[in-house]
């Protein structure tokens, strides 16, 4: 059996195929107010403004390549059970080619009727509008975990974290909650890396090895240990 190996990924592992971050000088949350664009409140006082907001967001993953990071991700199915726990809106892994992506924050290719959360509906990149309607007659709303809402995957994600052999976090300023408390369920004896320019010590991690680099360099170089074992 292949060891077990799970990776935590947030908008850093996109930032180099040209997708802003959220939180670093220049990201999204400095163009547009989280409670404007991102909460269910938000998309019940405006929701044009809401939908144009995914609608470009949409437009735009569809229009940039996975990564030299995505890639390197990939290359570790060679030998290990590799689940990818991201945070991400893109579907960068799946198109670089992971098996086993679990989104925790939704999927920007996917809508989902407003009457019946189960009635989700892939769109790949085209544009919705309001007015658009689900087979049972209600507004389609993006695919996406707002602020304030809960986080279906996050159970599931508990789960896989809980039994990973080694744990790999990168491109996420862990700052959202539970998304950044995964990292507290990996086994304390199992190898962590943490793959981020910014990256600072955690506190309560153990066995944590800190690469201060950006994905597209940093995660080939740590992919290229783990095979050479
Ligand atoms: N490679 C790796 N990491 C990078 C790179 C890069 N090239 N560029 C920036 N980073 C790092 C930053 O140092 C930071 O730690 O990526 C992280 C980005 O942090 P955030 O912008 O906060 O993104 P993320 O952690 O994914 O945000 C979590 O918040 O609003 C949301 O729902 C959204 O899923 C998102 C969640």
């Amino acid at each position: 059996m292949k060891p077990k190996l799970v990776v935590l990924t947030g908008a850093g592992i996109s930032a180099e195929s040209g997708i802003a971050t959220f939180r670093d000088s220049g990201g999204l949350w400095e163009q547009h107010r989280i409670e404007d664009v991102a909460t269910p409140e938000a998309w019940q006082r405006d929701k044009e403004l809401v939908n144009r907001f995914y609608n470009l967001r949409r437009k735009q993953a569809a229009e940039v390549e996975p990564n030299e990071g995505h890639k390197a991700l990939v290359r570790l199915e060679e030998q290990f059970d590799v689940y990818i726990i991201t945070q991400n809106v893109d579907n960068l892994h799946e198109r670089a080619g992971s098996a086993r992506v679990l989104h925790l924050h939704g999927e920007l290719s996917k809508v989902r009727s407003t009457l019946d959360p189960s009635l989700v509906y892939e769109i790949g990149d085209r544009q919705i509008a309001i007015g658009d309607k689900c087979e049972k007659g209600s507004q389609l709303r993006p695919h996406i975990v707002w602020f304030g809402e809960a986080v279906p995957a996050i159970e599931e994600a508990t789960r896989i974290t809980q039994s990973a052999d080694i744990f790999i976090v990168t491109g996420t300023s862990l700052q959202v909650y539970p998304a950044a408390g995964l990292l507290h369920y990996a086994a304390a004896d199992i190898p962590k890396y943490l793959i981020d320019p910014n990256a600072e010590t955690v506190a309560g991690i153990f066995n944590l090895t800190i690469v201060r680099e950006k994905a597209g360099t940093g995660v080939p170089k740590v992919v290229s240990q783990l095979l050479n074992r």
